[in-house]
């Protein structure tokens, strides 16, 4: 706090010079008692109550004075200390949609009303409260697609990744317009990730011969150790390493595809987490789920808001579809190395992955994805004219907050233009997430193993969508 105020006073501009004095109750500025009704409320509906309200994933809600004041201490120490709300990109690079950051006015704000002993103020002047629709947050879902069945949480479990597949039966291509996961039970579900697996894996790309899948297929099963239920795999122990990602035999991903080095092939449709905002992306910009799809329900249970007895959980996905013909796709990219090794032990193992574009594009969002060891990640583009900038970087990655972050304008990006993607993690027993710091480990899907996929969503300039191919009227199949 000490120190803030030191850094805001050293700027001199009056706005922030009147800043300075509040704190310090100066006889020149009028004593002004800062209350929740008329200061903190407001900021708490606009950057909290998303959630910390009944219901949701926060411990405890900012909706009313009384549920408030008993946490007063803990929110000036974890606003100070930018903990709350939770936000991990860093903020000088690019411009998020999603930006839920509280400004340097609205921190102080909190701080002085704690100072101040917290007061209520008059009830008279509190801001109306923030109206949430009970459901579904997208609207009525045209259609919902629930896990296959009901999955039940043992008292006293580990945390947990379990996977569901379920057949949604579109027998057409579906667009689809909003997207949201729906925990069934918020006590015990700490993240979904919904994901389509088109068909084939390159449904969405260049259509494969029967010899090339032989050769894919091949190419797995060399590479790869599956696991007994075929949903989860990892990468096998002498398959080389690279950690730079650019100079891997297909220069990029690889290990699961046919080397082409494409592995567009999933795409992630929807996600809930704490820190996950519903998707939104921009209207007219569709996804696609190939007819014939799978739909993967990527299912972490956990037991870290105190849960004790026997739970049950049955979360399901809800999907509004394109209405109005799309005038673009959005596609998703997993920029990912399968190569890397990190050693046991090591505190800051960097590795990189890498894609050239091949078309002019716009991308959309960014989402790192790491396990427990994950400490950094950041997006970096080489123009074909030489220039460098980094998209998007997460200098604290943190496992436990799965944030998308959506672009305020979309960022075009030429054809030729390389991203590079790099990783950090801990392998060491410092980080006290670390599953254990006593083994080697290579790319694998469960969360004690690692991975490093750098999600893009993404358009395709100049190449609008034809109406005929919307699934228009929203009459779809499966209501
Ligand atoms: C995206 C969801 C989200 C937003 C937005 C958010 N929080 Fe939280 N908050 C959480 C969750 C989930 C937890 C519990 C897990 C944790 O502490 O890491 C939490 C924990 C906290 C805690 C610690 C509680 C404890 O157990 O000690 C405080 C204090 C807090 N939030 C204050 C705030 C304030 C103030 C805001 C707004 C300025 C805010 N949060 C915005 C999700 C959120």
């Amino acid at each position: 706090m000490l120190r803030t105020l030191t850094i805001l006073c050293s700027l001199a501009t009056a706005f922030v010079a009147s800043l300075c004095l509040l704190p310090a109750g100066s006889a020149n500025s009028p004593a002004k008692t800062v209350t929740f009704s008329k200061d903190v409320a407001p900021i708490f509906h606009k950057n909290c109550t998303e959630c910390h309200r009944a219901g949701e994933a926060a411990p405890f809600s900012t909706m009313t004075y009384k549920e408030v004041r008993p946490w007063a201490k803990s929110i000036k120490e974890k606003v100070v200390n930018r903990e709350m709300p939770p936000w991990h990109a860093d903020p000088h690079i690019g411009q998020w949609a999603n930006d839920r950051r509280l400004n340097q006015t609205e921190i102080e704000t909190i701080v002085s009303w704690v100072n101040a002993g917290a007061p209520e103020g008059n009830p008279k002047d509190l801001p109306p409260a923030p109206k949430f629709t009970d459901g579904w947050s997208i609207g009525k879902p045209d259609v919902v697609i629930p896990m296959p069945k009901e999955y039940q949480l043992k008292p006293g479990a580990p945390d947990e990744i379990q996977y569901f597949e379920v057949d949604p039966g579109f027998k057409e291509d579906v667009w689809v317009q909003l997207a949201e996961a729906r925990p069934g039970n918020r006590r015990i579900v700490h993240h979904i990730i919904a994901f389509v697996k088109p068909p084939s894996p390159q449904a969405n790309a260049p259509k494969m011969s029967p010899e090339q899948m032989k050769k894919m297929r091949e190419h797995m099963e060399k590479n790869l150790i599956f696991y007994e239920d075929n949903s989860l795999t990892k990468v096998k122990a002498d398959v080389p390493v690279y950690d730079d990602g650019c100079a891997t035999p297909s220069g990029g991903g690889g290990v699961f595809r046919d080397g082409s080095g494409s592995d567009d092939g999933g795409s992630l449709l929807a996600g809930y987490a704490p820190g996950m905002n519903q998707a939104n992306w921009p209207t007219g910009t569709v996804k696609k789920i190939p007819a014939g799809s799978k739909l993967i329900f990527q299912m972490h249970y956990s037991t870290f808001l105190g849960v004790t007895g026997e739970e049950k959980d049955l979360s399901s996905v809800g999907l509004i579809l394109a209405k109005a013909p799309p005038t673009k796709e959005l596609k998703t990219k997993g920029i990912a190395n399968h190569y890397f090794k990190i050693p046991a032990g090591a505190e800051n193992h960097t590795a990189t992955a890498c894609w050239t574009v091949r078309e002019d594009m716009h991308f959309v969002t960014f989402m790192p994805h790491l396990h427990m060891r994950g400490s950094s990640m950041k997006f970096e583009a080489f123009y074909p004219d030489g220039r460098k900038e980094v998209l998007c970087n997460v200098p604290k990655y943190d496992f436990n907050w799965q944030i998308v972050y959506y672009a305020k304008n979309p960022i075009a990006i030429p054809k030729g233009t390389k991203i590079l993607v790099t990783t950090t993690w801990d392998n060491s027993a410092k980080n006290k997430f670390n599953p254990d710091p006593k083994k080697d480990i290579r790319w694998g899907d469960p969360t004690y193993e690692e991975m490093t996929i750098g999600w893009i969503d993404y358009t395709v300039d100049g190449k609008p969508l034809k109406p005929a191919a919307a699934s228009g009227s929203g009459s779809g199949e499966n209501q």
